[in-house]
């Protein structure tokens, strides 16, 4: 704690160099700036307290920044525990215009290589307000679920007057979530129940997590409504598959900066971020092969002019395998033993149960040598070695720096919106989840076709007449796909 600001981040001393990357991202967030413009009379946010858990980049610097400018006030962490970058971390501890020694910014707990234990530390603390047993927080902005579950899992435990205890059977991540609530009740049986009370609602920003809050919902256990910003189109169809396009093959080049051209690549999914990828490694001069199990993702596929086929049948050929489902156990210890030597191995979806990693640590079968940070070669003991990047966590975030600014312009603009939206109108959203109104992601839209100097063309009134939409928009019903 320093100046009545409590962090936990790798080093203060990088929050200039933070703040010079943050002036170059402000530049390429137009649609984030324009908020900052259009609400800084109004300060919508005030009086919100934002419990944020998503990849501490310097993007995500620009959208905390833009949040404490609407009014809130904000504590985060870090979704993942390689994509942090130290000096975004630094820089929003320190603000705008505090220094190292004066700090003036938010509490921010999160580094880049956290433990598992360190990981689940942070997103405590960032739930956990000073004197929250009075202020707690009361908006939850998340990516891919973890804050809301620790908390609704708090209250399911703290309900069932159950104490949370893990089996061996148990994954291991797992078990640390169940350590860390144990903790928690011990201290106070009631914490979550308190802790959930207090929460208006919470956006959520990928597929993974929305999944998990439609599940919730499903099972009548959602505690307080959700808005899916990830499927606002100005989102999902943006950032998963242009943001991908981008950050994969960085990623891979930074990892290992093999020449991509010629290889024989395999992407598992062909959902928006699939669609990212195989255009990712296609750009560069990959051969790519897609496995999908949706026929409308595969015909898809076959129609870009990707071969579609099992992993099983193309596991021994593949020189770079990437999973994109969002599901679990997609590349197996077996399909690891039957790899080419020195093929290369990456997640570029939420969570790193796509690739069987813990499964391959426990076998003993292969042994691990570290190339370098988010680097391993698995040899196995025929000889052939696999390289997998970021241990089978998202591979953009933690061999680059994710996704860049303009992209994640579009889809902070819809959470900053959709915070604004569930903070404010909140009597109009009873438990549910929901999605922004098309004319809000219009609107997110607008902004960064003028940043990119693109010109819209006006309907006249008696075109809009004849195709059924106003002069304004909406321009397409809601069925519609894009
Ligand atoms: P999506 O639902 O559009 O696509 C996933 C696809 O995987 C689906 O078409 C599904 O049929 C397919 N699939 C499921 N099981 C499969 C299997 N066993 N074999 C082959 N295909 C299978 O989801 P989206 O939006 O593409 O997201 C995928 C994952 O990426 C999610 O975990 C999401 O949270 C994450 N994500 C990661 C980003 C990043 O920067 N790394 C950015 C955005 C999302």
């Amino acid at each position: 704690e320093r100046n009545g600001i409590d962090f936990a981040v790798a080093d203060l001393s990088e929050a200039d160099f933070g703040r010079r990357e943050i002036r170059l991202a402000e530049h390429e967030m137009p649609g984030l700036m324009a908020l900052r413009r259009e609400y800084a009379e109004a300060k919508p946010l005030h009086g919100a307290r934002v419990s944020g858990s998503l990849h501490m980049t310097v993007q995500t610097a620009v959208l905390i920044e833009t949040l404490v400018e609407l009014g809130a006030e904000v504590r985060w962490a870090s979704c993942n525990i390689f994509s942090t970058q130290d000096h975004a971390a630094a820089a929003v501890v320190v603000g705008p215009h505090g220094t190292p020694e004066n700090p003036q910014g938010i509490a921010c707990f999160a580094w880049k290589g956290e433990t598992l234990e360190e990981y689940w530390w942070c997103m405590e603390q960032m739930l956990a307000w000073r004197d929250s047993d009075t202020r707690g927080p009361n908006m939850i902005l998340d990516d891919g679920g973890d804050a809301t579950m620790l908390v609704h899992k708090g209250v399911e435990f703290e309900k069932a007057g159950v104490v949370p205890s893990a089996t061996d059977d148990d994954p291991a991540e797992y078990q640390v979530v169940l350590a860390t609530l144990r903790r928690s009740l011990e201290e106070d049986p009631q914490h979550w129940t308190k802790v959930a009370s207090g929460i208006r609602g919470v956006t959520e920003e990928t597929t993974t997590g929305v999944h998990r809050l439609y599940e919730f919902f499903n099972e009548d256990k959602l505690l307080f409504p959700a808005i899916n910003v990830n499927d606002s189109v100005t989102k999902s169809k943006f950032d998963n598959k242009y943001g991908c396009r981008h950050s994969l093959v960085d990623g891979i080049n930074r990892a290992v900066d093999v020449l991509i051209s010629g290889k024989k690549a395999v992407i598992c999914g062909f959902g928006d971020v699939g669609k990212g990828s195989a255009e990712s490694l296609r750009g560069q001069g990959a051969r790519v092969t897609v496995t999908e199990a949706d026929p409308i993702c595969a015909l898809q596929a076959l129609m870009e002019g990707y071969d579609v086929d099992t992993l099983d049948n193309v596991i021994e050929s593949a020189d770079i395998v990437i999973t994109t489902t969002g599901n679990k156990d997609i590349v197996t210890l077996d399909h690891m033993r039957r790899m080419k030597h020195q093929a290369i191995l990456g997640n570029i979806g939420h969570f790193d149960n796509e690739i069987q990693m813990e499964k391959l640590e426990k076998s003993g079968e292969a042994q691990r040598l570290n190339v370098k940070p988010q680097v391993d070669e698995w040899r196995f003991s025929d000889g052939h070695s696999v390289i997998i990047l970021s241990e089978g966590r998202l591979l953009n975030l933690g061999n680059a720096t994710g996704h860049p600014s303009f992209v994640m312009s579009n889809s902070f603009s819809n959470q900053t919106i959709a915070q604004i939206e569930l903070f404010t109108k909140n009597d109009e959203y009873p438990l549910g989840v929901y999605r922004l109104p098309k004319h809000l992601d219009e609107k997110v839209a607008k902004v960064h076709v003028e940043a990119l100097g693109g010109e819209l063309t006006k309907l006249t009134k008696d075109q809009a007449e004849y195709i059924g939409v106003d002069v304004e928009g909406p321009y397409k019903p809601d069925h519609y796909r894009y």
